[in-house]
């Protein structure tokens, strides 16, 4: 990782040093074949090879493939605190990387030998070269306990994917990461086998991709203003308007970003958002919008904007230039079209499309939809690409060399794969790692629901549907981040690893391979390298449970919110700059309990709250948002005990606390209650805006 990368990950509090790590990471001796995601067929031999400080890779001579794999390998392995390679073209190495055929077929296959003298890594292909590299350099940087030799044992590898699509998806739309960073994440990436990098580049909340026949684009669509009270009052000195949040990608910096993860055997497949999701397109040209006033700004709300794209020939033409653009830039053959959420309301209610949809001669608008992906299909296959698309594409009719992103489940995959196109298993909730991944209060913001490295690990990408030609079709798997709720790198890193790790073991390697105890134990190693190389992968409990400790207090995540219509774990708005309160809600109904708390010698009740905007669109849905009879302008927080009818014990009025856009604390006298009882919190409120949320609760004992 460059050196600024680093500091940035260091100031977040993520590395320590290498050596640290690795030194407490593990007590357990390295096992043969401890290699993630676990290989095809390991065998086991006498004896080891015990590592030496400092060393060489030796490449066959001309081979700038095989040298550059042994930069990379060198590079990775001293960042992770193991030897310190150099790469050589003669005589016997720590690591010999070798072109010669293996057991396996196929691009990514690869042998590895560990004898007493060193390493061998071979293969005929260039990316089963790397492959094996990144074998060998975990094998070269296994955990170990402090002052333990480092001695791999002697063993034989033979490795070989299940799935050539091992993927994970970064959203750069809803939250900007560094290029440092999406580097940081390739190497995390490709250091474990997984092969695909679908980089998430537009979205209602930004465009963040730079297309030079329309630099508005960018210009406009790159930058919002945050949603909230504390974005609202943090006022640029340059402008005297609220400071801009945004940035953008410029072609130079993405083929470079390319370019490092092709010297990594990593894809980026860019995703360019159509008809739906364009919200931060259609404010920077509002000719392209399908609703006659479109908003001026990029707008700060998450969930389902209604902006779509409209059906004129000029739009069409705008969007296959900016895919001609793309395709420029990046030479995966897969482009991504987005295609999902596409709310058909204001094609429904445009009289120009309606009459294009009529000239057109296209029955609805499903079938509209269906006519705009095709007519980039037809573009992207005429410049020797493939489309793909979420599985919306599928409605209304599938373009003929489309292939289908499944997320609402894996009917998508399976619709898809019987129609004989293929397919990519991304499903919400299990691969959709915006999801917090443990019911600790330490566990960054995410969806409120907890998708565990336990959780992901059990899903099985075989749906049981498919006959075996069906299956053929099946191309693999990845994992969606989403970033809504992940505003910062550090905590991009901490959703995306270990989790997929999982990710990567489910697509490389085969099924009768998988075991839970070997993967977690591996994993744990895997997030020690990790975060010994400074990337911050999270150290959660693997299966996601938390336990509270202290009987007196509870921070929000140890409530039980009542109701489970849309649980989210949301960070602040304010204050700007600093620590943030998280507060675990239903954004629908403001309502928790506490089970069985002792009440017995409690006199009160201290109850932190905040404040966050409700920056949701949700349709007609807002209707539904529950907010009870309130006596004051601002409501009452109501404290009740036994269950969330009964009678409240204190009513708290919010006047104060609604001054403070960042945690206030509230307090109640709670006289006269004893025993282990419920206690339940909710809101009262006159209107949606804010939702008011508990940042934590504690029992105060009677004087
Ligand atoms: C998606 O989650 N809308 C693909």
């Amino acid at each position: 990782m460059p050196a600024n990368a680093r500091a940035r990950f260091e100031r977040l509090g993520a590395a320590v040093t290498a050596a640290a790590i690795l030194a407490c990471a593990s007590p357990a001796a390295a096992a043969p074949g401890d290699v993630t995601p676990i290989p095809a067929e390991v065998t086991v031999h006498a004896g080891g090879f015990r590592v030496p400080e400092t060393g060489a890779i030796a490449v066959p001579a001309g081979d700038a493939a095989a040298r550059r794999t042994a930069e990379i390998l060198a590079d990775l392995t001293a960042k992770a605190g193991g030897p310190k390679l150099s790469v050589a073209t003669a005589g016997r190495g720590v690591v010999m990387l070798k072109r010669e055929r293996v057991k396996f077929s196929g691009d990514e296959a690869y042998a590895l030998a560990v004898t007493p003298t060193g390493i061998e890594v071979r293969a005929p292909t260039d990316a089963g070269l790397f492959r094996g590299a990144m074998s060998a350099w975990q094998l070269l940087t296994e955990p170990r306990p402090p002052g333990a030799a480092a001695i791999i044992p002697a063993q034989t590898i033979d490795d070989a994917p299940r799935f050539g699509w091992r993927g994970l998806m970064l959203d750069s739309a809803r939250h900007y990461q560094s290029p440092e960073f999406i580097k940081a994440l390739i190497d995390a990436m490709a250091a474990h086998k997984l092969n695909v990098l679908h980089w998430h580049l537009t979205d209602d909340q930004a465009w963040r991709l730079e297309i030079r026949k329309y630099p508005k684009l960018t210009d406009v669509g790159a930058w919002r203003v945050p949603a909230g009270e504390g974005p609202a009052r943090d006022i640029d000195p340059a402008t005297g308007k609220p400071r801009l949040y945004g940035g953008f990608y410029t072609q130079a910096q993405a083929r470079e970003i390319v370019a490092y993860a092709a010297a990594r055997h990593v894809t980026v497949v860019p995703e360019i958002e159509m008809p739906g999701h364009a919200s931060a397109a259609v404010a920077a040209y509002p000719q392209l919008a399908a609703a006659p006033n479109p908003p001026k700004d990029v707008p700060a709300d998450w969930g389902v904007y209604p902006a779509l794209f409209n059906v004129e020939e000029g739009t069409i033409r705008f969007l296959q230039d900016v895919l001609d653009e793309v395709i420029a830039v990046f030479p995966s053959t897969y482009i991504h079209v987005g295609g999902d959420e596409a709310v058909k309301d204001q094609w429904k209610a445009s009289p120009q499309v309606q009459a294009r949809m009529k000239a057109l001669g296209i029955a609805d608008e499903h079938h509209l939809q269906s006519w705009f992906i095709h007519r980039m299909e037809k573009h992207l296959s005429s410049r020797g690409r493939r489309l793909i698309g979420w599985d919306e594409i599928l409605e209304g009719g599938l373009a003929p060399n489309a292939t289908v992103m499944s997320w609402r489940g894996i009917s998508g995959a399976v619709a898809a794969a019987k129609a004989g196109h293929d397919t990519v298993l991304s499903p919400a909730p299990t691969l959709y790692f915006d999801h917090r991944q443990s019911a600790s209060p330490a566990e960054p913001p995410g969806r409120g629901k907890v998708i565990s490295l336990k959780d992901v690990y059990a899903f099985d990408p075989t749906p049981s549907e498919l006959t075996p030609e069906q299956q053929r079709h099946l191309l693999g798997l990845q994992a969606n981040l989403w970033t809504e709720h992940v505003r910062t790198e550090a905590r991009a890193a901490h959703m995306m690893f270990p989790r997929g790790l999982a990710v990567a073991e489910l697509g490389w390697s085969r099924p009768e391979r998988l075991g839970w105890e070997g993967f977690e134990r591996r994993s744990k190693e895997s997030v020690a390298r990790l975060r010994a190389m400074g990337f911050p992968a999270a150290q959660s409990a693997s299966d996601g449970v938390h336990t509270p400790r202290d009987p007196r207090r509870r921070d929000n995540r140890e409530l039980a919110p009542c109701t489970d219509k849309i649980v989210l774990a949301l960070e602040d708005d304010a204050p700007v700059r600093g620590e943030r309160a998280v507060f675990l809600t239903d954004i629908m109904e403001s309502c928790w309990t506490w089970k069985d708390a002792e009440l017995t010698g409690i006199g009160a009740i201290r109850i932190r709250v905040g404040q966050l905007p409700f920056n949701f669109q949700i349709g007609e849905d807002i209707k539904k948002v529950t907010l009870r009879a309130s006596k004051t302008p601002e409501g009452e927080l109501e404290v009740r005990v036994g269950d969330c009818k009964a009678p409240p014990v204190a009513v708290i009025p919010l006047t104060e606390a609604a001054k403070n856009p960042a945690v206030t604390e509230l307090r109640a006298a709670l006289p006269g209650a004893s025993g282990r009882r419920d206690l339940c919190f909710t809101v009262a409120r006159p209107k949606v805006e804010p939702i008011w949320a508990i940042a934590s609760v504690e029992l105060e004992p009677a004087r």
